[in-house]
This record gives structure tokens, sequence and C-alpha cells, in this order.
């Protein structure tokens, strides 16, 4: 192999950078050392060079490529309850699911790339103590469940965890110094997303410091390449897995397992799938399945037209009524495909405030946006793959996101869900929970995914449920 010299380098990449605008990234270059200079152009050497004009020209100066259709229509999918018709099938593939477990072939994945900005925590979001009494963080619940599963189907069940450069080191900390919160260190399998550059509004790449380029994550759908550039699916492959069950780490509430959505999933032959919940409103700031030429695809909220948004169905119900929650299956096989024919996903285009450096070297902090971010978002792979499932969830059920400080989707909220989804397993069982005149439990409960992964686990271990008077603090375990 020839070896290149650092000077000879600098050249290339120099031409290159200069053919497409970009050459300030070197402007520093003469106040590096070596290792800083061999760094840089490593970074660069990474940069995909030949996808920046056009990225400059679409996103940074342009809104974007990505056309709503013409025509659309609502998508079919699976009530959370069956009808009397369908009731076998979902027996029949809550069996199926079930096996797929027995048989360790499923996996869980959760994608904890993102920043949490909006919460104001510092650290991975997965670290934010949530549950009611315990305060167990999300990793841990999601753990726990994972734990609980392992055991009721007796299968080993590895955990992907998808990091990136802003938080990669300090998830690996995390884990290590919980002991991977009771799960074997072996089937727990973290890796990084990719990135992005990042964009002055001038379409010029930012620095970060004098020999750091600014970048971003990659966004979620960024999980669709890493989990095959990391290696995760060819150890999903050694492991004899076939499914994935993926979900977002700001959903305390998730099932990680759902015997019944893998189960419909593989039985329908899906490459991807999603679970969905009613919106609450016509303008519920989550995207909208839809049929597009005979594929499942998601439609963002603030690219459904309006009078689609309010459209009402005879029985007053909306036409678009199905949001998208960040909940899907995926099969490894569709993963395994889209990347061996070079996929791209669309970009999205996010005006953020940017820090970076001036031109005299200064780090800035702007205090209003300063440039441009770009994104892909997993369900944007839906309608690649030909068949799809969509199952109806309902929202106290597994549906409480953080994602705010205050407000909707706050850690308050959140935490109220989770006392009122275990009150209501409790009473499921037939077990007196005492409430306030509004009907809010008027207690505090917390049940461990060791107690109940699912509402009927509840039913065999009354015996163990103490009395609840009001005020009480109840945790199951
Ligand atoms: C997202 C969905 C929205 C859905 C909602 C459900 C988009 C554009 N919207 O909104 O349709 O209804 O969740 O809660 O996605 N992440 C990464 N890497 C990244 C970016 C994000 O791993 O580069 C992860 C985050 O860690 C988090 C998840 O993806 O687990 C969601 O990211 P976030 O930016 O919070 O999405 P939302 O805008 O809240």
């Amino acid at each position: 192999m020839e070896v290149m010299d650092l000077q000879q380098w600098h050249q290339e990449a120099k031409k290159r950078l200069h053919k497409i605008g970009q050459e300030h990234l070197l402007r520093f270059w003469d106040e590096l050392n070596d290792i800083q200079k061999t760094d840089l152009l490593c970074q660069i050497d990474r940069l995909e060079l030949e996808r920046i004009p056009e990225w400059v020209d679409n996103y940074v100066h342009g809104e974007g490529t990505i056309e709503i259709p013409q025509d659309f229509e609502p998508a079919p999918y699976y009530p959370a309850q069956p009808p009397l018709e369908r009731k076998e099938e979902y027996e029949r593939a809550h069996i199926a699911g079930e096996k797929l477990l027995r048989e360790g072939k499923v996996a869980g994945f959760v994608v904890a790339g993102g920043q949490g900005t909006r919460l104001g925590f510092d650290g991975p979001k997965g670290n934010f103590p949530i549950s009611p009494i315990k305060k167990k963080t999300l990793f841990q619940i999601f753990a726990e469940g994972l734990l609980a599963a392992r055991n009721r189907f007796q299968a080993e069940i590895p955990w992907y965890i998808m990091t990136s450069p802003l938080n990669n080191e300090e998830t690996i900390e995390l884990f290590e110094k919980n002991e991977y919160y009771g799960l074997p260190r072996e089937d727990v399998l973290i890796f990084q997303q990719g990135t992005n550059p990042n964009f002055a509004f001038d379409g010029r790449i930012f620095l970060s410091g004098k020999h750091t380029i600014a970048k971003s994550p990659d966004g979620h759908g960024g999980s669709l390449k890493a989990l095959y550039t990391s290696g995760a699916v060819s150890d999903m492959r050694d492991r004899g897995i076939e499914q994935i069950s993926y979900w977002q780490v700001d959903n305390p509430l998730i099932h990680v397992m759902d015997p019944l959505f893998i189960g419909l999933h593989a039985q329908a032959e899906s490459g991807m799938s999603s679970k969905t919940l009613k919106k609450s409103g016509p303008l519920e700031k989550v995207g909208n399945f839809c049929m597009v030429d005979g594929r499942i695809t998601v439609i963002e909220y603030s690219d459904l037209p309006d009078e689609q948004a309010y459209r009402k169905k005879p029985d007053g119900s909306l036409v678009f009524e199905l949001g998208s929650i960040a909940i899907h299956m995926i099969s490894v096989a569709f993963v395994e495909k889209l990347n061996r024919h070079g996929f791209a996903l669309p970009i999205h285009k996010a005006v953020k405030k940017i820090p970076y450096l001036d031109e005299e070297g200064n780090v800035i902090e702007p205090d209003k946006p300063s440039g441009v971010k770009l994104e892909t978002f997993v369900f944007d792979a839906l309608p690649m793959s030909k068949k799809s499932i969509i199952l109806e969830t309902i929202r106290s059920q597994e549906f409480a996101p953080v994602k705010n400080a205050t407000g909707t989707d706050s850690a308050e909220v959140t935490h109220h869900m989770m006392i009122d989804r275990a009150a209501d397993w409790l009473q499921r069982a037939g077990i007196t929970v005492p409430r306030t005149k509004d009907g809010k439990p008027d207690c505090v409960i917390e049940i461990a995914p060791s107690f109940a992964l699912y509402p009927d686990d509840v039913k065999s271990k009354i015996d163990q449920v103490p009395p609840i008077l009001p005020g009480n603090w109840v945790y199951l375990a």
C-alpha cells in the first residue's frame, strides 16, 4: 500500500475541498501540530464530500426535496382489541411471537443517540430517573423489562443500544457503573450512530475547533445504517436473531417485548412494522400513518394539509387518526437488504443554534439559530418494506415519553401516567385502588417489571399485594 505523507495528504484534501467550496476547513492548518493535522485530515476523509454540494443546494439554501404524495389514504391497522372475527388471528400471532421469544430469535434495540436538549438534563437521557417510588432510570426500567422477559421466555434476549459521539462514552460508563443493570454484560451491545456535518447558512461547514469539524448525529434513521456498519447485525446473525424490537429512550411505558406485535409482524413477513395510537386531536404533533402507492408511509404532522388533518369519518372520528409513536419491529433481513443495496433515507433539515468557530478562531455560542443540521428519520424506511403491519396500542398503556422540562410530555406527566397504569393493572386484577374525587389514584404505586410485565401477570400475584389505603406508597417487585 502506498503511504501518503502528511504534506501530500494535505494537498489532496485541499484540492478536494476547494472543488466544493469548503477549503476553509483547513484555515488553521499552520497552527496545528502533526497529531491535530492527521486528526483533521481523517475527519475530512470521512465526510461524504461528493454529496455535500447537493446537500448545500437542497437543504441549506433550499427547503429540501421531501414531496407530499398526491394521493394518500389512511393506512389499515390491527385494532388494539381484536374484533370477534379476528380473535383467532390475534391468538395465533401471540403464540407465534412467544415462540420466537422462546427460541431466542428476538433482540431489543433502543435508540439513545439524541441530545435531549429540551429536557435540560445533563448526560445521557437514559439516565433520567423517572419511576415514581424507586426513581429508577429509563435504562434501568428497560433492563428490568428485558430481564423479566428473559426469565419468562427462558431465552437470551440481547439488547443493542445506539449512542452517538455526544453520549457514547458516558453511556458506556453508566452501564459499567451499574453493572449492566443486572443483565449479562455480553448481552448488552452499545454502538455509535453516524454523524453529518453542520452547515452555516451560507453553505460552509462549521468548524467547532481548529482541527475539529462541527458534526451532529445523523438522526434515528441513522440506526438502520449503524446497525449494519457497526457489526450489530452480523452479531445478531451469529446469535440467531431474526427480529428487532425498536423503541426510543424516552418512553418508560414501552413493552420491550410484545409477543402479539412480534407475532403479527413476523406472520405478515413484514420488513418493518409499527405501533400506533389514536391521535389526541387533528393537529397532535406526531407523524400520520398513510397508504401511498400500496405502501405504508408516515407523513409528518407539519406536512399533512389541514383540510386532511381535520377530515372526519361519518362516525365523527378522524380519517387520519393513526399517530406514529416510534415503536417498531424490524426484521434483520430487512436491515441487511437495505444496506446491501446502498439505500439512502430522505434528509430532513433542522435549523438550530449551532456553536461554531469564527474566522479568528473564537468559539461562538449563538443565542439564535446559526445554521443547519441534517437528519434522517427511521420511519422513512417504512415504504421500503414491501409488507408492513400496524398495531394499535393504547396511550395510557404504552406511551408516556419524557421530552420536556415542563408541560406536555414532561417528567411530571410521565410520572403520573406510570402510577395510573400501575393502578389500572391492579384494578383489572380485582384489587381496590383508592381514588380521589376526580378518579385519580389517591396513592403512589410502582410495579417493577419483575412483578408484572403485562397486565395479566398481576392476577396470579394478588396475594402479594397489601391492602392499599389512601396516601399509601406501594412498590411491587
Ligand atoms: C419523535 C418522532 C415523532 C414521534 C415521537 C414519539 C421524529 C421526527 N419524530 O419525535 O414522530 O411521535 O418521537 O415520541 O422523529 N435519536 C437518536 N439519534 C439521533 C436523533 C434521535 O438516537 O440522531 C433518538 C433519541 O435519543 C430518542 C429518539 O431518537 O430516543 C427520538 O428523538 P427526538 O429528537 O426526541 O424525537 P421527537 O422529536 O421527540
